[in-house]
């Protein structure tokens, strides 16, 4: 079957199609993909792309053609100032020598090794906690995860939101959501691929080499293009400062930025350059930390309007020993299945996107190169024919029976196929121990409606207000 016979999602304004809608309210977007399209629909804009919301559908383009498809140029033009070539936005051999050097690094048997610093991080926040204060659960969950990034990559201990590093990615991930889509990005990756199709015809390597560079953006102007600069030179500056100090340790460290000094790739024994070091760890606290808070954050949301399921928790985190560890893990099958819960009515990343790099098919219809795949795990994930009731939380869809009965990728908070999020065991472990750490510290209780924000991830819209009652002072 022909592209044009896959149907068109209905509205759209003239010349810019779908896009200003998605740029104006990317939830209010989502919901509707959620209610009119089955498989797959096309989206007008320039060019062309449709959004698939369909598991048989996802699994070919994310898995069983995987090699058909890429990131976006949209998320590399976003991300780039941030995340420059690292493993989130990178492509092509660059991409699949990186996951080679990272994956022993996330590797499930190298998760003991950080269990017991991310319930430390946990410990020092919620210790701040006053009995009967109001909170914003999503900025202490936020100190958390900053506090076990921190840690992990450059084995900091005293890792905080206020901390310059914390504060210059808030300002450069505020761009990137401001800019995913933004008209002006569209308008210059337009420039960018016409130079490209314009190089390819003529065989000019200038208008290729001339597209490349316009897939980041080049100037960056305004109040919000002159913070982003200022913020990436910081981290560059303070990236570089630490790796300068790791080449000059006398004993190694055990940190991820010391691991990621270390590699070597298989095949030829070179190493990364810092230019590659400074983007894999910024993408690595970029995508870990945010991401990871807001899951957390929104489970305790769903815990709160839900007291059946609350005290079913609070007797399983009460029934350790004492402050959660590795070896607790397989105790705490229930509250790992309310973050599986609470990721599916809330996935943070609520939105991402592919590229055909040639002419291939999904669903029996030809797909031209360029074509944009949008996905969306917060309309996937509400699929009544998939979810029963999909709008109720239950943790017992994560039950292994439940599991087994569904197709694989009915459940996308992590993505799938080769470029599957590479700490997706990761965020499950800590989001146990630390859900774990502060239930068994604390009682919450909700202040207040909380609606999601669809911003870099799907936050809180008012940081998620919460009474906290102190349970217990001390660790057990
Ligand atoms: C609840 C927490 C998390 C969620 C919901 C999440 C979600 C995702 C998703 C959906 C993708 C795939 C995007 C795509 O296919 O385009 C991804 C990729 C990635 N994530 Fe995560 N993530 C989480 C935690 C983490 C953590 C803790 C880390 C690292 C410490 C991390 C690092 C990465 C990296 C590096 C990639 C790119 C992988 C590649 O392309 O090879 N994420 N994440």
């Amino acid at each position: 079957m022909r592209f044009d016979d896959i149907p068109v999602m209905a509205g759209g304004a003239p010349l810019l199609g779908h896009i200003p809608d998605i740029a104006e309210d990317r939830l209010a977007f989502v919901r509707r993909v959620e209610r009119e399209v089955d498989r797959m629909a096309r989206i007008q804009t320039i060019g062309t792309a449709v959004f698939v919301n369909h598991p048989e559908v996802l699994q070919e383009a994310l898995v069983d053609k995987a090699r058909s498809f890429e990131k976006s140029s949209m998320t590399r033009y976003a991300l780039y100032p941030l995340a420059g070539e690292g493993l989130f936005t990178s492509r092509g051999e660059l991409w699949r020598r990186q996951r080679r050097l990272m994956a022993p690094m996330f590797h499930p048997a190298q998760l003991r090794t950080y269990a017991a610093d991310l319930v430390a991080c946990a410990e020092r926040v919620v210790a701040g906690f006053e009995d009967g204060a109001t909170i914003e659960l999503a900025r202490e969950t936020t100190r958390i995860t900053m506090g076990v990034a921190g840690k992990t990559l450059f084995d900091a201990d005293t890792f905080s939101e206020a901390d310059a590093i914390g504060e210059a990615l808030t300002v450069a991930l505020e761009w990137t959501s401001a800019h995913s889509p933004s008209v002006s990005a569209i308008a210059h990756l337009v420039v960018a691929r016409t130079l490209r199709e314009l190089g390819g015809r003529v065989g000019s390597n200038l208008a290729s080499s001339a597209a490349a560079r316009l897939e980041q953006p080049l100037v960056l102007t305004g109040r919000d293009g002159r913070a982003l600069r200022s913020a990436v030179k910081l981290l560059d500056e303070q990236v570089q400062r630490m790796i300068d100090a790791r080449r000059r340790a006398v004993s190694p460290h055990a940190d991820l930025l010391s691991k990621l000094l270390a590699a070597r790739d298989e095949d030829d024994g070179t190493a990364m350059s810092d230019k590659q070091v400074r983007d894999e760890v910024l993408t690595l606290f970029v995508a870990g930390h945010e991401t990871t808070a807001t899951g957390l954050a929104w489970s305790v949301h769903c815990l709160c309007n839900h007291p059946d399921v609350y005290a079913a928790v609070q007797r399983e985190v009460d029934a350790l020993d004492g402050d959660p560890t590795f070896e607790d893990l397989p105790r705490l099958s229930l509250t790992l299945r309310v973050f599986k819960e609470a990721l599916r009515l809330y996935p943070p990343v609520y939105f991402f996107a592919r590229q055909a790099i040639e002419d291939t098919s999904l669903d029996g219809h030809d797909v031209p190169r360029d074509t944009v795949v949008l996905i969306s795990p917060h309309a996937l994930h509400r699929r009544p024919d998939v979810f029963a009731d999909p709008e109720r939380f239950d943790p017992d869809r994560f039950l292994s029976e439940a599991e087994a009965g569904r197709h694989k990728l009915a459940w996308l908070p992590f993505g799938a196929g080769p470029r599957v999020c590479i700490g997706n065991h990761f965020a499950m472990m800590e989001a146990q121990l630390v859900l774990a750490k502060m239930l068994r510290h604390a009682s919450f209780r909700a202040v207040g409606v909380e609606a999601p924000h669809p911003s870099a991830t799907l936050r809180p819209a008012h940081g998620m207000k919460m009474k906290v009652h102190l349970r217990q002072r001390r660790s057990a």
